[in-house]
């Protein structure tokens, strides 16, 4: 209820090989690529269609289109990025907004230095992506922001969830649902997943 494991072979196989420590940068940054427009493909799976008039060379059809505006893409600075270029690879006409957030490595406090959005989040449905959801605090905030902004239609994306991360996360924002690849076992002393694949952040730029 509220989320959903994204447990197709292609997205498994690759978090597989993300999770190794010996995986290196270049890797985990293209594989990251390639897992995000998987993921991209379940997120949007159900979106409404309607249909537009079209002359193919034969005749003319109601074909089946996207309804509604364009999609917006929230990427939770820094590793967000690393998901949203997939993404943008899929769906090149979405907005995208940045949430600039990192975690305080002694207190797991969000400390927010960065926001930016298209200005109609009201109209749209905002994807927000971060690989990683721990304590749940960066993306707590991060929603809270643009729900200030007028968002009322949100899914979160990542890759990597703790069930502690879940909890928080379904109490603060019911309405949201939640997309991700696994469910991990828990967090450690740090705030840290285990078992995880590290800091995404820093496997993905150092
Ligand atoms: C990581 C990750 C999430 C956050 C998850 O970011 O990308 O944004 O931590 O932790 P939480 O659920 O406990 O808030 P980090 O603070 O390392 O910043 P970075 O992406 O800029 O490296």
């Amino acid at each position: 209820e509220g989320i959903t494991v994204i447990d197709h072979p292609l997205v498994q196989h690759k978090l597989t090989i993300m999770r190794d420590k010996e995986t290196s940068t270049a890797s985990f940054r293209g594989l990251l690529r390639e897992i995000s427009t998987l993921l991209c493909y379940e997120v949007t799976r159900n979106l409404q269609l309607t249909t537009v008039r079209i002359e193919t060379p034969m005749t003319t059809i109601d074909a089946p289109t996207l309804e509604g505006k364009k999609l917006v893409f929230a990427s939770i600075l820094r590793a967000g990025n690393g998901l949203l270029e997939g993404m943008l690879d899929l769906v090149p006409a979405a907005r995208v907004a940045h949430v600039g957030i990192y975690r305080d490595h002694e207190t797991l406090q969000p400390v927010e230095y960065y926001f930016k959005a298209p200005e109609d989040l009201a109209d749209r449905l905002v994807i927000v992506v971060d690989p990683m959801l721990a304590t749940a605090n960066s993306a707590i905030a991060a929603i809270e922001k643009l729900k200030e902004r007028g968002a009322r239609n949100i899914r979160f994306l990542c890759l990597l969830a703790a069930p502690e991360g879940i909890e928080r996360f379904r109490a603060a924002h019911p309405d949201v649902e939640i997309f991700t690849a696994a469910i991990d076992s828990h967090l450690n002393e740090k705030g840290y997943i285990v078992p995880g694949l590290g800091d995404a952040g820093d496997r993905m730029y150092g």
